[in-house]
This record gives structure tokens, sequence and C-alpha cells, in this order.
């Protein structure tokens, strides 16, 4: 078991040069058919220094010390099936080994500029739980967290089959006034998503929050709507939920979306396609072509400015772009503010420009924009009716894999915390 973790407000945010080093207890490897406790070195301030080694051998918390300069200088090469499986047995699943969960991931793990450490290169078989993904985030920095999300280090061992997973990343303020329906509509499922939430720091969720919503707090950093600090944070949770390599699908909501249909439809919606839903307005007016600016050429050309809410379901393809984009994102970054809002450009603008036939051109979210205005309207108690849940998905004015006629919407928003009670009666799942 990992030993408990500090608050994430309490973690060191400093650079891995810290001398500092602890090694914390995060999961299990498979050596030599024995199951040992394996170490990933992170730094925390002294105050946490009393963590436990001491099943830990040197040469081993070695090796994992090792994670570190793939993250960031050299990075970690994945290995593919075969060569020296040393400690790496493919058979060697959840069902062998109940009490085991989580993928094995097979990774070598190289030794910065060599040295007479180098006999230490491994492959190793890593057991890395949901849980141990997002607690990278509380020690890894963006960059080191953007780095090992888009290097694909970690790849599942060949051969095992690992479900794919749908990632879901509530970016909120504070707490989910959702979360009993959200539970509803995970139960049952557990195998197929993973949960991510980046709230405001120092928020936590109450004892009696769903455990769902209480283990997947990632680190975050305060955001501000319609500035880059929004972005950043949707990147932040892509970046960690990429490290699951299981995770295949990313779908962005916050505090005021819900679900509107069950998940088996919603993930066979997802996973049955290889576009990614987001929005992509062509838009000429001045809150669409206004915002552009010349600064952003060569980079962005005009025509191919858009505009569209950010509630995306990207592919993963699309998310390791986002999340290793270091030639458009750093253009809106500087050029797109206030009345620039980079939130609402960037995803339709650099997914377009690389892969316009790889977007559906609409999200799977639900907005009512018809009474016009900057915010889409709030939905309360009184709005929920089952003709109106039935309306929404019921609507199907848009196409899924070039097949119209088929409903759009997977989630719904916005909707005001007093819909909970109404939405657990009028929703069927
Ligand atoms: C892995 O799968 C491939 C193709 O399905 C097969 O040829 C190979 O023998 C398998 N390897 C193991 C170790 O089962
Ligand atoms: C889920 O929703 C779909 C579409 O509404 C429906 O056809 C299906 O029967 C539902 N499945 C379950 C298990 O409720
Ligand atoms: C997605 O793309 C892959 C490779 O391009 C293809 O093999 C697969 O059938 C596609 N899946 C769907 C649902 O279109
Ligand atoms: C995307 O959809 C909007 C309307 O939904 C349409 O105006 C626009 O032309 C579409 N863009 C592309 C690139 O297909």
């Amino acid at each position: 078991m990992p030993p408990p973790l500090p608050p994430p407000s309490q973690l060191s945010r400093r650079g891995f040069s810290s001398p500092i080093w602890i090694c914390l207890l995060l999961s299990n490897v498979f050596f030599a058919g024995i199951l040992f406790g394996v170490s990933i070195c992170v730094h925390y301030p002294t105050h946490f220094q009393a963590a436990p080694s001491s099943s830990i051998t040197d040469l081993r918390r070695d090796l994992l010390c090792l994670l570190r300069p793939p993250l960031s200088s050299s990075p970690a090469r994945a290995i593919t099936n075969g060569e020296h499986d040393e400690g790496c047995d493919p058979s060697v699943g959840p069902e062998r080994l109940p009490a085991l969960q989580g993928t094995f991931y097979r990774i070598l793990v190289p030794l910065a500029g060599g040295g007479p450490r180098r006999g230490l290169e491994k492959k190793m078989c890593l057991r890395l739980a949901s849980e141990t993904f997002r607690l990278l985030s509380h020690v890894l920095s963006d960059e080191e967290l953007l780095s090992l999300g888009s290097a694909n280090t970690l790849r599942p061992v060949a051969n095992q089959s690992w479900p794919s997973k749908v990632a879901f990343l509530f970016l909120t303020r504070g707490p989910l006034p959702f979360a009993p329906l959200w539970q509803r509509f995970f139960r049952g499922h557990e195998d197929k998503f993973s949960v991510y939430v980046h709230a405001t720091p120092g928020f936590s969720f109450s004892e009696d929050s769903p455990e769902v919503f209480q283990s997947a707090m990632i680190r975050s950093q305060k955001v501000r709507w319609g500035e880059p600090s929004l972005v950043d944070a949707e990147r932040r949770l892509l970046a960690t939920a990429l490290v699951d390599f299981q995770n295949q699908r990313f779908v962005l909501l916050s505090e005021s979306c819900v679900p509107i249909t069950n998940f088996t439809y919603v993930y066979k919606y997802l996973m049955g396609t290889n576009k990614s839903f987001t929005d992509c307005i062509n838009d000429q007016s001045p809150w669409g072509r206004g915002r552009y600016r010349w600064e952003m050429m060569p980079e962005i050309h005009i025509d191919q400015w858009r505009k569209g809410a950010q509630w995306f379901g990207l592919n993963r393809q699309h998310a390791v772009a986002v999340i290793s984009d270091s030639k458009y994102y750093p253009k809106l970054r500087k050029y797109c503010v206030p009345h620039c809002y980079v939130d609402e450009h960037y995803l339709p603008t650099m997914l377009s420009i690389i892969d316009a036939r790889g977007l559906a051109n609409r999200t799977t979210t639900y907005t009512d924009w018809s009474r016009g205005g900057q915010h889409p309207r709030t939905f309360s108690a009184q709005d929920i009716t089952a003709e109106f849940i039935r309306s929404i998905q019921n609507d199907a004015r848009c196409t899924y894999n070039g097949q119209p006629n088929q409903p759009c919407w997977l989630f719904a928003r916005k909707f005001e915390p007093s819909a909970l009670h109404p939405l657990m009666k009028t929703l069927q799942f």
C-alpha cells in the first residue's frame, strides 16, 4: 500500500534537482516471480522524510530514481514485446493475482549520460494503478508531466488485453453538485473509465463525497476563466490522464455538466469513432476573426482561425498533440488576450490546422445558446421535465461517422445545483 499522501498543497513544487530525495512506495514490481515494493523517487519537504524505505534495496531505489532523467533530458524509450523480459511476465494478470489491480507496464529505464552506472539499465515491469498516475501529477512539474504524458513512455505489456478507458476530466472551481448523478452513471463500469479533477488549489472534497471523486484530485493551479491558465489546467488534466495508456478518449467537463444518457451508450459512442469532438466554427464576426492578431503569423493564418466552446471529447492522438504543442499554443498564449479568450480558440484552431478531417466539428455537450448573449442558459429544478430530457436525448441534427439522424448529445450544461434532485428522478440509468 502506498503511504498516505500529504495534501497536494503541502507538496514541494521544486524541480527534481532538489537534494532531498525520498522514495515513496508506489507500486509493486514483478521481479523473478516475487513481488517487491518499488519506489518512485519524489522529493518532499523535510518533514515528510520519514518515508518507508526499509524494504527497498538501494539498487532498486536507484532503478526507480532513473525514472527521473527520462522526464527531463532523455525520454525513456518504450520497448516493444520481446527482448529481455526480465521480471516481466505478461501472463500475470488480474486473473492470477486478483489482489492486484492496475496495468503492468514494461519500461526501459535508461541512465542519463551512461557512466559507471550504465549496467543498471533495465527493463522493468511496473504495476501502475490509476491512483499512481494522479499521484505523479502531485510530484512532477507541469513541464515534466507534459513530457511524460506525450512521450508514451509507459506502454502496457504486449498481448495483455486491457479495456480502453474514457478519461473524464473535471475542471471545477469547487464541489461537484452532480457527483451523486455521476456516481450512478459510473456504477458497474469501473474498468472502463478514469476520473481526474482539477479544482481550485486548496479545495478538497468532503468525506461524504463519492470515493471516485475524492481520489481523483490532481495537482492544480489557480484558474482564471478566459485566461491561459484555463488552457494550462486542461493540458495538466490531459497530461495526467495520458500517462495511463488505457485512457483512449478524453472528455472535458465542468461542475455544471451532467450525463444525459447511460455509460454504456457514452462509451460506445466515443470509442466507436476516431473523430474528436470539438466545435470548430469559422466565425467571421468581430467575436471570431475580430479576435485574430497578425502577430500569430506565420504559424496561424487568419483563415485558419476557429472558435468553439472548450468542452471537448478528444481521441488519444489529438490529446497528445495538445500537450506536446510548442508551435501554436505559445502564439495564442501571448497574443490571444481579452477580448480574445484563449480557451475558445486554441483547440479548434490548432486541431483544425493539424487534422481538420479528424474532427467531428461539434461537441457532444448540449448547451442552450438560443437566448443569445455571452452566457448560455442555466437550467434549474423547474426546467427539468421528462420532455426536456427527451428533447435533448432525441436531438439528431448532426451526423455520426458520416451517418445522419444519430443522437448528438452525451452530456449537457449548464445546470444549477437545484437540478440534481429532478435529474436523479428523470434520468433512467
Ligand atoms: C503476442 O501476440 C502475437 C500476435 O497476436 C503472437 O504472435 C505472439 O506469439 C504473442 N506473444 C506471446 C508472448 O503470447
Ligand atoms: C442506454 O441508452 C441507450 C440509448 O438510450 C439504450 O438504447 C440502452 O438500452 C441503454 N442501456 C442500458 C443498459 O440502460
Ligand atoms: C480508427 O482508425 C483505425 C486506424 O486508422 C482503424 O483501424 C479503425 O477501424 C478506426 N475505427 C473507427 C471506429 O473508425
Ligand atoms: C463546422 O460546423 C459549422 C456549423 O455547425 C459550420 O458552419 C462550419 O462550416 C463547419 N466547419 C467545418 C470545417 O466543417
